[in-house]
């Protein structure tokens, strides 16, 4: 059995990442997301709001769980029994970056592979970061997030308006 992780900070998950993940699920027998508690960033999901979102939109993919880890991603991965690690790609932007995280990882554990999946070109500029920006602006992402996401977005700010 082969099992892959995908990894990131998911504030918050979006289609890109869904795409992603289930593109993933349809290559390897099982699909760990791992989200990533990262103390020293201040998410607009807390670390259990972004796992709730995640499992929520990937309820339909039998062979994904999801998982949150701190420290080290090669660590999780080992934990997890995954071989794989599996990172979508979007503008050329993103590949400095990550072809330095894949080196990083290989070195901290040579038995892992970092795979990358191409995005596709409707989500080729969508970030999680963008998302929030233009949400909290008032503007509208049609499309671009799953729909229990976008009402997650809404309440939060709901919430920080009425407190
Ligand atoms: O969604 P993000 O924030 O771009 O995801 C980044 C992530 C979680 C993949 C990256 O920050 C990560 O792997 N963090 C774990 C720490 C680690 O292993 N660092 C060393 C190798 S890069």
């Amino acid at each position: 059995m082969t099992t892959a992780v995908c990894p990131g900070s998911f504030d918050p998950v979006t289609n890109g990442h869904l795409d992603i993940i289930e593109r993933a699920s349809q290559i390897f027998d099982e699909v760990v997301v791992g989200v990533l508690q990262n103390p020293g960033k201040h998410p607009l999901f807390t670390l259990e709001e972004r796992c709730d979102l995640i499992k929520q939109v990937v309820r339909y993919l039998p062979n994904v769980r999801v998982e949150s880890f701190q420290g080290l991603l090669v660590d999780f991965a080992e934990k997890y029994g995954a071989k794989v690690i599996v990172k979508g790609l979007r503008a050329i932007s993103d590949f400095e970056v990550e072809f330095q995280m894949a080196l990083t990882n290989k070195r901290l554990n040579p038995k892992i592979e970092t795979m990358f999946i191409m995005t596709r070109h409707e989500y080729s500029f969508l970030s999680s970061s963008m998302v929030k920006e233009v949400v909290t602006l008032g503007g509208h992402l049609q499309g671009l997030l799953p729909p229990e996401v976008e009402k997650a977005i809404e309440n939060k700010l709901q919430r920080r308006v009425e407190g």
